[in-house]
């Protein structure tokens, strides 16, 4: 029978759920990849869905990415007093697509306030263990261990790491070990394994269980193993909002 877009949608979402079983999947339509304008539309999306959300004395943590970035042009005042915590001290990517900078936007948006996190990721383990014991560094890390929720984007492995210039050595092992996808700092393969791991102060994987929702966003068609895979590693609590392109997939992959 005949469907509209959005029953189309409906119902790949409610196939996605019964398949998955994850807290929630949003989807827009088409493939992101190919039009600027569905690149806001999920950002839209999941500003939409997180302001619902917010309640007095709510604690995010944010991750860092361009569509992360996005989402702040999206987010509008509320009424209640939230926090937004950086993720992530910075993985080497440009300063408006790092943790800091989106906490900032998102705060600046919703009328709320955000900390900083003065810790750069990859340090050597003599400055990584003295930044652990610096008092604003471990505020910021125990609100990460305590924050609602998690909003963060999910991306292609080589294309993050190329965008953070690592290593030749981290490079080859990324190779190697057929990473395809990458959350957080964290790279993973088609398998869900952890197959390496950025040392960065900040949440943890172990820190997701507890939250109340982990929003992940990602779209494009160029995305869809990555996400694939991230399905196999995604906590029940995890909310994800994708596109029709990278839901299909998902439904027809094992
Ligand atoms: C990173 C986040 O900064 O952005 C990751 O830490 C995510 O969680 C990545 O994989 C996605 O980037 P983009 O630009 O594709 O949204």
């Amino acid at each position: 029978p005949f469907m509209t877009t959005l029953d189309r949608r409906t119902d790949l979402a409610r196939r996605l759920k019964e398949k998955y079983a994850l807290q929630d999947f949003f989807i827009i339509r088409g493939d992101a990849d190919d039009n600027p304008e569905l690149q806001q539309a999920l950002p839209k999306l999941m500003a939409e869905e997180l302001q619902k959300m917010l309640f007095d004395g709510a604690v995010i943590s944010v991750a860092g990415g361009s569509t992360m970035a996005n989402v702040g042009n999206h987010l509008k005042p509320v009424n209640e007093h939230v926090l937004f915590v950086p993720a992530r001290g910075g993985l080497g990517e440009e300063i408006g697509n790092q943790a800091n900078s989106i906490a900032s936007r998102l705060a600046t948006a919703a009328g709320g306030e955000h900390k900083v996190l003065h810790a750069p990721d990859n340090v050597g383990e003599n400055v990584f263990e003295s930044l652990k014991a610096e008092p604003s560094v471990m505020e910021v890390a125990e609100l990460n261990r305590k924050s609602h929720y998690v909003i963060h984007g999910i991306g292609e492995a080589f294309t993050m790491a190329h965008r953070r210039n690592v290593s030749r050595e981290t490079l080859s092992e990324l190779e190697e070990k057929e990473a395809v996808g990458e959350a957080f700092g964290y790279y993973f393969n088609a398998c869900g394994d952890i197959v390496s791991k950025v040392r960065t102060i900040g949440l943890q994987l172990e820190d997701l269980e507890s939250k109340q929702a982990i929003l992940a966003v990602a779209g494009g068609s160029s995305k869809k193993e990555a996400v694939g895979a991230y399905m196999k590693i995604a906590p029940k609590n995890t909310v994800l909002f994708i596109d029709e392109t990278i839901a299909q997939f998902l439904l027809d992959s094992k």
